[in-house]
């Protein structure tokens, strides 16, 4: 099936390749588009990639992922230790929704240690870099 796979990515993530790069890596944002428009297409499905640092415009897009895609993979970045609006939209979903972090929270920050995503998720990445976006794309194509 041509899977419409909507790829979410939360604050700072646009500063990519710059910030933190013992962290993040120094791929840019733009880097990992490119792999995903390219795993999305070796699938035969179609990516809306987008990046935003505002809590609310994320809600839009979950929200009208709802009629809109197939799969969601988010990485909400810092809004996932804190966001209960970002929780409460993605509950609402009723496609697939993986969610990534380029970095082990697990290994980091006590604070970054839960995520309100992860409850609502299908599945959750992290601490693959960049390569947990495409991972996420190609195990949706086991669905
Ligand atoms: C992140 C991890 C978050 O804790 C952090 O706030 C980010 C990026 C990651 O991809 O590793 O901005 O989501």
């Amino acid at each position: 099936m041509a899977k419409r796979v909507l790829i979410l990515n939360g604050p700072n993530l646009n500063l990519l390749g710059t910030r933190e790069k013992s962290v993040y890596g120094s791929k840019t944002l733009a880097d990992i588009e490119a792999d995903c428009k390219s795993a999305c297409a070796a699938h035969g499905f179609s990516c809306d990639f987008r990046q935003s640092n505002h809590e609310g415009e994320l809600v839009d897009w979950i929200q009208s992922a709802r009629k809109t895609a197939d799969a969601l993979i988010i990485n909400p970045a810092a809004y996932s230790h804190t966001s209960v609006a970002i929780h409460d939209a993605l509950r609402t979903l009723e496609v697939p929704v993986i969610e990534v972090h380029l970095s082990n929270i697990h290994q980091r920050e006590p604070f970054r240690h839960h995520s309100y995503v992860s409850a609502v998720a299908t599945g959750v990445i992290c601490g693959l870099g960049p390569k947990g976006y495409t991972l996420a794309i190609d195990a949706l194509a086991d669905d």
